[in-house]
């Protein structure tokens, strides 16, 4: 997080030394969703996902706006705490109270989104600008996340005041946007003497698909009796001023290694191309340059980009690693929680702009595996960092992260930073919020599968499921006009096996190749619709150093580590000193998981097998919990000699080095989101039917089972 700041070397990242701005020439149309979003709102979850969004409202998502200084004591609410010059607390906190609020319609959240918003728009600068800052502290990147959070309110209150008094401060906002950027990219590009600094000013350039998308929505929905051509002069103008991931996505420049094995002087020229949270946010930011330019190469670039990012740089869960800046695929590295929340939103919205399957696959891979594990089952903590193999989270002397300090991979109020904190609350809000989508003009698709409920004109449609842990997906739908109804089948789904079914008559699905979606008409009245998925065997993905990640539909199992876990008065971030009595609520705690068996293991796969429990009553709560889930899966395991990496489980050995060391022993794998300590790139050996291989010392017996 600290790094940024003092780069020095911006080479690549030069910025155009004239103040020349050439538009193209305009098409006034933006180029339309493939899947058009439903306003915030307009789903409500159900079962399993209610009960999570449910635990962080009122968990410490749920309580920042009493106690938490960089939201409570915000510059952007009158206060004077903020953890860096980009001033982002209090807009990343917005940014995931607002689709949090109103997809739970809690009352108590509604209240602080309602007076956070209330100020902000009452204090709304004379010349349009929102936000605290003046003269060279002006710096764009820290209204976006704000504006996403307008934007929602607004869509909620469609036809209230909110949405007039929103959309009304937004078209004054749009007057000294184009101010700003005519004069020489005021605010968006550095000028020597700003008060913000060199490397924090290019967060708004790498960052600004995330205000385009609120300029579009702008545009397209609130033109009428006002100045169409400003917010599209404005969008180009920042298009043009940006840092073009296009730059960055380019087979000559991408960078596939580890970027821990290459020289500084490589690396550090690509710097806000690499940084971890930037590459989630930016993985959907030319599908929507592309809604104004036109460009259609960028379709391509942006499967190359999701593509390349997920081949080089990231885990079986689906989360980018990158402790703070990428790295490669070694399971000791780390993935920051903004990072995942991120990578999830920028998934949701490729598939709704370019409808390509394999983004809501990787959504669903994110939101049900790599996001949960990185929160304590409360919702009271997360971690900075988690890492494939995490046999414990605590205080390490040593780390192996680029640029993430040593209490990165516990458990906290703010350990490391604090723009997880403020940031993680948008993960299952957003998700919720993108379940389900508009397909042409007459057709619903649950896209994202999960429980919950979408309302659209007179047709409901309400989904009953506790997806991703069963097959079965019920649903109900009341509808008062002939409409097309779509499910998304998963591309791990044996279709010929998976059914929908409707009164007496049951189709195996047929999905459409490129969005997945399967299609049914469903007539006037009220009907129960049944959607069966099969889930085919286990699938091993080979991950490096000759290991493999499990999974089983959406889910990924990891041997789940025995552990206890020890808690304290959370640290404050940078001294890691106790922060004072009182200072936040007494649930909130800083943990610690200390493992308390061996992790060493190498598995066998083909004997695992899968295990669900036979009590048929309602999921768990919290779910993502260790041993709560209702799928688990044992096979055969024996411990190997497997060294350490600076204070963590290094690679393990390959080839002839990697051979039991112990008995044959019967071990348990869980679904990644509830084993918060965990082993996720398994070493495999081929362990014969109930006894031992060359090498090991066990008897054939199963010793003590983990
Ligand atoms: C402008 O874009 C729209 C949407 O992509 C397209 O239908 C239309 O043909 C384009 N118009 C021109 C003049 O290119
Ligand atoms: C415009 O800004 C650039 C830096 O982005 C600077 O080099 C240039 O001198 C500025 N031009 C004017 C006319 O102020
Ligand atoms: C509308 O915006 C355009 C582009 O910024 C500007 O040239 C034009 O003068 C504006 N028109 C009015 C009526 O303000
Ligand atoms: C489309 O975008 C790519 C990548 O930025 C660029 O190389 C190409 O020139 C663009 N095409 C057009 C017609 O502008
Ligand atoms: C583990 O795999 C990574 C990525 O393929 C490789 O760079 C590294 O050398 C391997 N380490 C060992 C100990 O095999
Ligand atoms: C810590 O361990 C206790 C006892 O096993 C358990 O009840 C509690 O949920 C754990 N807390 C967290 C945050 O994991
Ligand atoms: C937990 O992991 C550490 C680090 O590898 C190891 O030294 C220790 O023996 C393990 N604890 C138990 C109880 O096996
Ligand atoms: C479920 O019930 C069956 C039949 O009684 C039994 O064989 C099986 O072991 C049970 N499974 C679990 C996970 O308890």
């Amino acid at each position: 997080m600290y790094l940024h700041t003092s780069l020095k070397s911006l080479g690549f990242l030069a910025l155009p030394s004239s103040l020349r701005i050439v538009i193209a020439q305009t098409n006034e149309t933006l180029v339309p969703f493939a899947f058009k979003p439903l306003p915030l709102g307009s789903i409500k979850p159900n079962g399993w996902l209610k009960d999570q969004l449910t635990l962080s409202a009122n968990g410490l998502a749920g309580h920042q706006h009493d106690f938490y200084d960089f939201v409570a004591h915000s510059t952007w609410l009158g206060g004077t705490s903020e953890y860096s010059s980009l001033r982002e607390g209090f807009p990343y906190w917005f940014n995931g109270l607002v689709p949090l609020a109103y997809t739970l319609e809690d009352e108590r959240l509604l209240e602080q989104v309602h007076s956070a918003a209330d100020y902000v728009l009452e204090h709304q600068q004379e010349d349009g600008w929102l936000g605290p800052e003046t003269g060279s502290e002006r710096n764009f990147w820290g209204r976006m996340p704000v504006l996403l959070g307008l934007k929602g309110l607004a869509e909620a209150e469609k036809g209230g005041e909110w949405e007039e008094r929103v959309v009304d401060s937004l078209w004054k906002f749009m007057e000294v946007t184009n101010t700003m950027l005519r004069d020489n990219f005021t605010g968006y590009h550095y000028h020597e003497g700003d008060a913000v600094g060199q490397g924090d000013e290019q967060w708004g350039r790498v960052r600004v698909q995330d205000m385009l998308i609120t300029l579009q929505w702008l545009y397209e929905e609130h033109s009428a009796s006002h100045n169409a051509s400003q917010v599209m002069e404005n969008m180009q103008l920042l298009i043009e001023g940006s840092l073009d991931w296009a730059d960055w996505y380019n087979p000559k420049v991408y960078i596939k290694e580890d970027l821990n094995t290459l020289p500084v002087s490589e690396t550090e020229p690509l710097f806000a191309y690499e940084h971890g949270v930037n590459v989630g946010q930016g993985l959907k930011a030319l599908a929507v340059f592309r809604r104004v330019t036109h460009n259609d190469s960028l379709v391509q670039t942006s499967k190359d980009a999701v593509d390349w990012t997920f081949k080089y740089h990231a885990a079986a869960s689906g989360a980018i690693l990158a402790d703070e800046r990428l790295a490669g695929l070694a399971p000791y590295y780390g993935s920051e929680t903004c990072t995942l929340v991120e990578t999830m939103y920028s998934l949701s919205y490729l598939y709704q702009a370019l409808g390509d399957a394999s983004y809501a696959d990787r959504c669903e891979k994110t939101a049900f595996n790599a996001l949960p594990v990185q929160l304590t089952p409360d919702w009271w903590a997360r971690q900075y960092v988690s890492q494939p193999n995490q046999p414990y989270a605590q205080h390490l002397d040593e780390t192996p992260f680029w640029n993430v300090n040593q209490w990165g991979q516990s458990y906290g109020l703010e350990v490391d930073y604090p723009c997880c904190t403020v940031n993680h609350p948008q993960g299952y809000p957003k998700f919720a919020a993108a379940m389900y989508v508009q397909v042409e003009d007459n057709g619903i698709a649950h896209a994202l599968l999960g429980p919950g409920s979408a309302t659209v004109g007179d047709t409901m449609i309400d989904c009953e499921t506790e997806y991703p842990f069963s097959d079965t997906l019920i649903y109900t739908i009341t509808t008062k006009s002939v409409f097309d109804f779509h499910v998304r089948v998963p591309s791990w789904a044996d279709t010929s096996k998976t059914t929908i079914s409707m009164g007496s008559s049951s189709t195996a699905v047929n999905p459409d190749p490129q969005t997945g979606l399967h299609k049914i008409s469903i007539p006037f009245g009220t009907w129960e619709v049944i959607y069966t998925l099969s889930t085919p065997s286990i699938i091993q993905e080979p991950r490096a150093n000759d290991t493999v990640a499990i999974h089983y539909g959406a889910l990924v199992f990891a041997l789940a580590i025995p552990s206890t876990n020890s808690s304290s008065r959370p640290k404050q971030y940078g001294s890691n000193d106790p922060l004072p009595e009182g200072y936040a609520p007494t649930q909130a705690l800083d943990y610690s998981y200390t493992n308390t068996s061996a992790w060493n293991y190498a598995i066998d796969p083909s004997t695992l097998i899968v295990h669900r429990s036979n009590d048929t009553t309602s999921l768990a709560n919290p779910i993502f919990a260790p041993g709560a889930a209702p799928l688990w899966m044992s096979g055969k395991a024996c411990e190997i000699e497997w060294g350490m990496y600076k204070g963590v489980p290094d690679a393990p050995p390959t080839g002839e080095a990697r051979k039991c060391v112990g008995d044959v022993v019967d071990v348990r794998l869980e679904p990644l989101g509830g084993a918060k300590v965990h082993m996720v790139d398994l070493p495999v050996l081929i362990l014969s039917e109930g006894g031992s291989t060359d090498g090991e010392k066990g008897d054939g017996g199963t010793g003590a089972a983990i």
